[in-house]
């Protein structure tokens, strides 16, 4: 996920520095935002460091990005702490005076705040009533928390423990999810690239990293599907809650798929080698039993895609296609060919190149049925993912509604 930490100017601020580190730890793709004030109290370098992305406050930085408006729309999540009373009173005013401002109002993205504040100033009806707005409007407010405030005095105020600020935040985010709605179903998702052996130690393969599958597992998982992830080499872990198969090759992938064949859902996203070798050898293959020019003898590979839209039970089925078609309309044309010959349900069509899709956060996905394009996706591979696996369940309940 793409997460926002914003900083405002408390005594806590120090304490974000924990939170950025166990959202960067969990995987997440972390944007640092500070007020000027909250960088009176902890320095760029260390959100910089920590967050392995550049931090700045200010609106006119990199304006040909159109930052302030660039990183909420990208956003999954905006997480603020600590949130003072000044920050509380411009975000429910909608200000926009500075980064943080542009880009709370630029995002659709669930908002969570942890105030922190001496207990006076959090108990004042100004800040209530802010508190209030905020939570009319969806915030989620997490703390704050009973304990020693910086003057040395205790009581109501303190921020709530930066581990518990993530975890709000993250479960926030997943409510954000369609929570249910693929509840009682069963999901298998294919990720990753294949490989195919030429001996013990060498194979073929290609560079997907099984990313863009392990985030569709998460947000059908998040939906409350029960999900199995058929994963060949990833890269990436495999989300919590999901039941992971590993598998190698082509055909090891292939079994694991057809036995499979009866869930509601079946998502071919792994990328599949056309071609095994053929006579793959068991031992290690020498320079000398190669010779100078070796030549590799390839047989097609079974099109695992096409053999389940032929299974007995069919289930929705979602292929993905990824095409190097630099023209638009080509590209969708290409799909809507792919999908008829395979049979699939549904297509995920995105482009790729040497620097596109291919392990890169940021992705743009079509997605088509028989009629044409019926979802267009972009961003993190998080929220594509999301996007997908929404389709995905409206389409099964449409289908459900069909049959009543
Ligand atoms: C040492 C110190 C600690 C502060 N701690 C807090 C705090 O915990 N909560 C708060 O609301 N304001 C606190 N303030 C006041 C804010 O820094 C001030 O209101 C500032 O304008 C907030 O700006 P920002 O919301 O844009 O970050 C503190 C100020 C100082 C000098």
């Amino acid at each position: 996920m793409r997460v926002v930490v914003g900083i405002s100017g408390g005594i806590a601020a120090y304490k974000a520095a924990l939170a950025i580190r166990e959202l960067v730890q969990a995987g997440h793709d972390v944007h640092v935002v500070p007020t000027a004030s909250a960088l009176r109290f902890i320095g760029r370098p260390t959100l910089e460091a920590l967050s392995r992305n550049p931090v700045t406050d200010e609106v006119f930085d990199d304006v040909a990005a159109v930052r302030h408006v660039a990183l909420g729309q990208s956003a999954d999540l905006i997480v603020v702490l600590p949130a003072t009373a000044n920050t509380l009173a411009k975000l429910a005013t909608g200000l926009a005076d500075d980064l943080l401002g542009t880009t709370v109002l630029a995002s659709r993205a669930p908002l969570v705040l942890a105030p922190a504040m001496h207990t006076e100033m959090w108990e004042q009806p100004a800040v209530q009533a802010n508190v209030r707005t905020l939570v009319e409007r969806g915030a989620t407010i997490v703390g704050p928390v009973a304990g020693a405030l910086t003057g040395g005095d205790t009581g109501l105020g303190r921020m709530a423990e930066p581990t518990d600020v993530v975890a709000a935040a993250l479960a926030a985010a997943g409510a954000a999810q369609q929570p249910g709605a693929l509840a009682g179903r069963t999901v298998v998702v294919s990720a990753g690239g294949t490989r195919e052996p030429i001996d013990p130690v060498r194979f073929l393969g290609n560079r997907s990293s099984g990313a863009m599958g392990a985030e569709l597992a998460a947000a059908a998982r998040a939906a409350g599907a029960s999900v199995t992830l058929v994963g060949a080499n990833l890269h990436v872990p495999a989300p919590e809650g999901v039941e992971l198969v590993e598998v190698e090759t082509t055909e090891q992938l292939r079994t694991a798929m057809l036995e499979r064949a009866d869930a509601d859902v079946v998502v071919m996203a792994a990328a599949v080698a056309d071609y095994r070798v053929e006579g793959a050898s068991d031992e290690k293959r020498t320079k000398e039993a190669w010779g100078e020019r070796p030549t590799l003898t390839l047989a097609l590979n079974p099109d695992i895609l096409a053999e389940l839209a032929r299974a007995p039970r069919r289930s929705l089925l979602v292929g993905f296609g990824a095409e190097t078609e630099p023209d638009d309309d080509a590209l969708v044309q290409r799909g809507r060919d792919k999908l008829a010959r395979k049979g699939a349900d549904l297509l995920v069509l995105n482009r790729v190149g040497h620097d596109e899709g291919f392990g890169r956060v940021d992705t743009r996905v079509r997605v088509l049925d028989a009629d044409g394009v019926v979802a267009d996706a972009s961003g993190t591979k998080a929220s594509v993912a999301r996007v997908i696996i929404d389709t995905v369940a409206q389409r099964l309940a449409a289908a459900s509604e069909e049959h009543q």
